[in-house]
Order: structure tokens, then sequence, then C-alpha cells
């Protein structure tokens, strides 16, 4: 295991249970406390803090948290280029559309994501990675949880809600609108 792993573990008390992914800029792993309770650990893949995941991840979150959106931020080690975050148990969201949600939960579903990106429009944070593959946004209990803000930026003009409706609804290329489409009918 990589050494500023184990040692942000010992700091906060956790320990290993699994990686989880391994991204472009990061490694995610699940870790748990004594109490059994599940945490997820994002750790900058480079040993250069050039593309700053550390930093824009946490901010970005806070932000978001700030109006209860995302998992919650609970610690920033920009030493070890670590963010601790809530774990979200459930799947992400293009796994959960092709498992067939029934129509009356995917119309909760989509008014909940529409207010959460209305939301983040509102506080002038976009997200910037909505749409695509559908990874960004998890599905717990039927309900969206949007993770992954650190290509999030409040220096841009917000679409977060456009990007959205494109992506659920009105994308004509697009398998997810498609699906979505089909079950609303
Ligand atoms: N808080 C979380 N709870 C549960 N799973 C998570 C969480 N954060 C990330 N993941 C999982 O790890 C994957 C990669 O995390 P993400 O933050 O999107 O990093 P990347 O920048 O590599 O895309 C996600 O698609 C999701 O499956
Ligand atoms: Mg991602």
């Amino acid at each position: 295991m990589h050494s500023t792993l184990k040692e942000f573990l010992l700091k906060k008390k956790l320990f290993f249970e699994k990686k989880i992914d391994r991204g472009f800029s990061s490694h995610l792993f699940l870790a748990r406390n004594k109490k059994g309770v599940f945490f997820v650990i994002k750790m900058e893949r480079h040993d250069s803090t050039r593309f700053k995941m550390a930093e824009r991840e946490s901010e970005n979150l806070k932000k978001a948290n700030g109006v209860g959106i995302g998992p919650k931020l609970f610690d920033a080690d920009l030493e070890k280029r670590i963010v601790l975050m809530e774990f979200i148990e459930g799947s992400c969201f293009s796994e959960w559309i092709f498992a067939g949600p029934s129509k009356t939960g995917l119309k909760r579903f989509v008014k909940e994501l529409q207010r959460q990106a209305k939301v983040l429009d509102k506080i002038g944070l976009d997200h910037g990675q909505l749409a695509g593959s559908g990874k960004n946004i998890l599905v717990r209990k039927g309900m969206p949880v949007i993770i992954d803000f650190e290509k999030a930026s409040c220096n841009r003009k917000c679409h977060n809600l456009s990007v959205i409706e494109g992506f659920l609804l009105r994308n004509p290329k697009g398998a997810i609108a498609a699906k979505v489409n089909a079950i609303l009918g």
C-alpha cells in the first residue's frame, strides 16, 4: 500500500477496505472506521500537484455541501493530496437507468436532479462533468447524489440545468436519453 495512504489511514483511525477506482487524476479507496462506517478516500495520482485535484475537489465540494449537495466532505489533507468524504452506497446513474427503474421512481429522480442542478446554478458552481457516461451521478435509495467536483468551477458560465436536461432528455444520439424517454413515455 502507498505509504501516504497508510499514514493518512493511521492519522484518521481508519481501516483500508478496498480500492474502488482509478481515474485519470486520482485513486479512489474505500475505508471504514472502527464503528463500521464507510468513507471514500480520493487521492491524487500524480506526485506533482499540477492538477490540484485535492484543492479543487475539496473547495468545490465544500461549496456544494453548503447547499446540501454532494457527498459530505470530511477532510482535505493538502500535503498528502487526499480528500476524505462520505461514502455513497448505491450504483452509478448509467447502471441504474438500464436496470429499469419505474416511471414514478424515474420521475422523482429527474425532478430531484433538476432541483440540484438549479441550486448549483444559483450559487454559480458549474460542475463541468455532469453529462457523458453518467458516472458522476450516483443513485442512493432512488435519489441522485452528484459526485466528482474536481473539474467544477465558479469562474465559468453555469449551465448545470441545461446540461442535465440535455443529457437526460434531449440528447438525440444518447442511449441514456432514449432510455429515460422510453420509461417516461
Ligand atoms: N463518495 C463516493 N461514494 C461512492 N463512490 C464514489 C464516491 N466518490 C467516487 N466514487 C466512485 O469512484 C469513481 C471515480 O470517482 P470520481 O470522483 O468520479 O473520480 P474521477 O475524477 O476519477 O472520475 C466514481 O465514478 C464512483 O464510482
Ligand atoms: Mg468521475
